[in-house]
């Protein structure tokens, strides 16, 4: 099968190369799927740059364990492996594999899978699972938000584009921060106010959010704070995945526990989950018209060194999807 693989650290567009390798074997509990599409997030990016270097702890010191890159999946069901009774060949379904989606084939365990969404396309539906799920937990971790206040940093991007709309189904009044030429786009996600930070700060209403979800993770804690109700709260959901340092963007997240300048106001790291109990949630909103991925552009699968230097820039509107096409 055709795969996008990088066997070294470095620049996305000099590791990551098109390999043949063989089909990958489900084991128990496992299908193998015939991928449609995959979506980029900045895990990807990640795994290719070996940035920050923290991450090779867990991802390999000198090179990647795993070759193949990618992790948000939609295909087909091909064959499924000893154990498995939810999914057969033939079942369109999406989620997560930890074997790498940038493929024609991969392999994923059923626990982080759903089956897709019937008025959703294979584009669509990989657009979800890493960046939708961990949307989802955020929101969940704002806990009630019925008539009250959330800002969301990064709206326009891959988690922040979902968690508008999750924030919208759950009765918030969500205040969307993002860049230039995104505000047509907030509001017809549902948000009811708009800052283009390029011309505002995140303060300029005063101390009126109970909730800020921050995806963006480059306002200092004290401009948060400014922004909160007394007894508001953050929450921290990225730290600028390329930020400097042994463990880049995710010093912010370490320290967020630490910083007690917050008095009665509360400042948390979240993070997502994949398992295949969020994706069935995910599934009802979609169904009932509440939630539809944004998609900024598609590659095919042999461009996806383009695809994560596209998502590298910084500022995607919503998710970036590399389609997997067969002749
Ligand atoms: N906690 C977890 O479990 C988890 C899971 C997945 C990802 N993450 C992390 O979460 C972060 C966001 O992920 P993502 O997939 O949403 O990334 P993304 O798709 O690249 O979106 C990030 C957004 O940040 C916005 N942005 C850039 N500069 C900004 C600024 N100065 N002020 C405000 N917004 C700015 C950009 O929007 P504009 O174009 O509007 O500037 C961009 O769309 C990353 O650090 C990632 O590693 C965490």
């Amino acid at each position: 099968m055709r795969a996008m693989i990088n066997r070294r650290y470095g620049d996305p567009s000099a590791v990551l190369q098109p390999a043949d390798l063989p089909r990958p074997t489900p084991g128990r509990g496992e299908v193998l799927v015939e991928v449609h599409a995959a979506a980029v997030d900045p895990g990807v990016w990640i795994l290719i740059t070996g940035r920050p270097p923290a991450a090779r702890l867990a991802f390999g010191v000198r090179r990647p364990r795993q070759p193949v890159r990618g992790r948000d999946l939609a295909g087909v069901v091909v064959a499924a492996g000893p154990g498995v009774t939810a999914f057969t060949a033939g079942d369109e379904v999406y989620g997560t594999s930890g074997r790498g989606s940038f493929a024609e084939f991969t392999v994923a365990p059923v626990r982080r899978l759903a089956r897709k969404p019937a008025r959703l396309s294979f584009t669509e539906a990989a657009a979800i699972p890493v960046s939708g799920q961990t949307a989802l937990d955020a929101i969940r971790a704002a806990g009630p938000l019925t008539g009250r206040r959330i800002m969301i940093i990064g709206a326009g991007g891959g988690i922040g584009a979902f968690a508008v709309q999750l924030a919208v189904a759950a009765g918030a009044h969500v205040t969307a921060v993002c860049g230039p030429g995104k505000a047509p786009l907030m509001e017809s996600l549902g948000a009811d106010r708009v800052i283009d930070y390029t011309r505002a700060e995140i303060d300029s209403h005063g101390p009126v959010h109970d909730v800020i979800l921050d995806t963006a993770g480059c306002r200092p804690f004290p401009l948060l704070r400014r922004a909160l109700t007394p007894t508001g709260t953050v929450l921290l959901a990225g730290g600028g995945h390329d930020a400097p340092g042994f463990l880049g963007g995710f010093t912010r997240q370490l320290r967020a526990p630490l910083a007690g300048l917050f008095g009665r106001r509360r400042l948390r790291p979240v993070a997502g989950h994949e398992r295949a109990a969020g994706l069935e949630e995910i599934n009802r909103l979609v169904e009932a018209g509440r939630l539809t991925p944004v998609i900024d552009r598609t590659f095919p699968l042999t461009e996806a060194a383009a695809a994560v230097g596209y998502l590298a820039r910084g500022h995607p509107t919503g998710k970036i999807v590399v389609t997997v096409e067969r002749s």
